[in-house]
């Protein structure tokens, strides 16, 4: 008697410990949406607008050497930075159990666009660093570099195994394609997160090579596959204490998010929205 109820206490606890997994990765999930939505807004504001307002692009974008490029660079950029705004605006209904079940032809056609604008985002992104050199430094431009190379290899997996119907395989692959796609996104929310919790600069530098800079260009991409990985390990797990600790890992990732969030809103797209808007007026 006293063994069966403490087996149908330790099943239990193990069913809350997934509802709580469930619980942080919904709440995650709402803090990313507006995370996206913010840089979305961020971007239609400070790139689209001025095409049909008399603002001067070069007076409000935060990139260096804008004002330098030439005219094949200004395409390339632009050819970068539009897609972005799809890509944030819309990428992350790809995660959506419920969209997918209920649309699966729009999922398929908005994977599609995904994967193609997330290849080209990642290709002109490479030329703008090395070919343009709209890098701020050498060694601070690495972990985005490498973030270039990693998204089409993840995209290629993820697409195929989509296309062999090996859905376990491709959901895998597509959220590390959507966490390395997003890493850009990511290192605004851990850079400015980093700023807001030291009142200010730690290890950072002016152009961006500072040893925090460095970690944050690598860890913008890694740190979220890692809790991907630790998520997907932890829906095969039974064990209440092992999902009780990773809960509490998935819940320090959600925290991060917000933070982020809350802090390259109101630091770094909050304030550019609202110079485009008084500009407008
Ligand atoms: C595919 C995902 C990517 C998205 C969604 C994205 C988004 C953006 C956005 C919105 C900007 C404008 C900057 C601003 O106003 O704050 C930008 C600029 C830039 N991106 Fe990307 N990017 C991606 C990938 C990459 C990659 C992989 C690289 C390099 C390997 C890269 C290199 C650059 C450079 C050099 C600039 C101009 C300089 C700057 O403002 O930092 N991007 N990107």
């Amino acid at each position: 008697m006293l063994a069966s109820s403490s087996i149908s206490d330790t099943v239990g606890r193990g069913v809350s410990g997934q509802k709580s997994i469930d619980v942080i990765v919904k709440g995650w999930f709402v803090t990313a949406l507006t995370g996206q939505w913010a840089f979305a807004i961020y971007i239609l504001s400070v790139y689209v607008t001025p095409w049909f307002s008399n603002i001067d692009i070069g007076e409000v974008t935060p990139t260096q050497g804008y004002h330098t490029a030439n005219s094949f660079d200004y395409a390339m950029f632009f050819a970068h930075i539009i897609p972005a705004a799809y890509l944030s605006l819309f990428g992350a209904m790809q995660l959506v159990p419920s969209l997918r079940k209920k649309y699966p032809s729009l999922h398929r056609w908005n994977g599609r666009i995904f994967f193609t604008l997330g290849i080209s985002g990642a290709l002109t992104g490479l030329y703008l660093q090395w070919g343009a050199g709209l890098r701020l430094s050498d060694i601070g431009a690495l972990g985005i570099t490498l973030n270039g190379i990693l998204i089409p290899i993840a995209i290629f997996f993820a697409w195929k195994h989509a296309i062999n119907r090996r859905m376990q395989d491709h959901m895998r692959w597509a959220i590390h394609s959507f966490i390395l796609v997003n890493a850009v996104w990511s290192f605004r929310l851990y850079l400015m997160g980093w700023y807001m919790i030291n009142q200010g600069p730690l290890g950072n530098s002016p152009t961006v090579d500072g040893p925090t800079d460095i970690a944050l260009s690598f860890a913008c991409y890694l740190l979220p596959m890692l809790f991907a990985e630790v998520y997907f390990w932890l829906k095969k797990q039974k064990d209440t204490k092992r999902l009780w600790v990773g809960a509490t890992f998935l819940l320090t990732g959600a925290l991060i998010t917000l933070i982020g969030v809350v802090a390259a809103t109101m630091m770094m797209w909050f304030p550019r929205i609202a110079q485009v808007a008084g500009l407008i007026q």
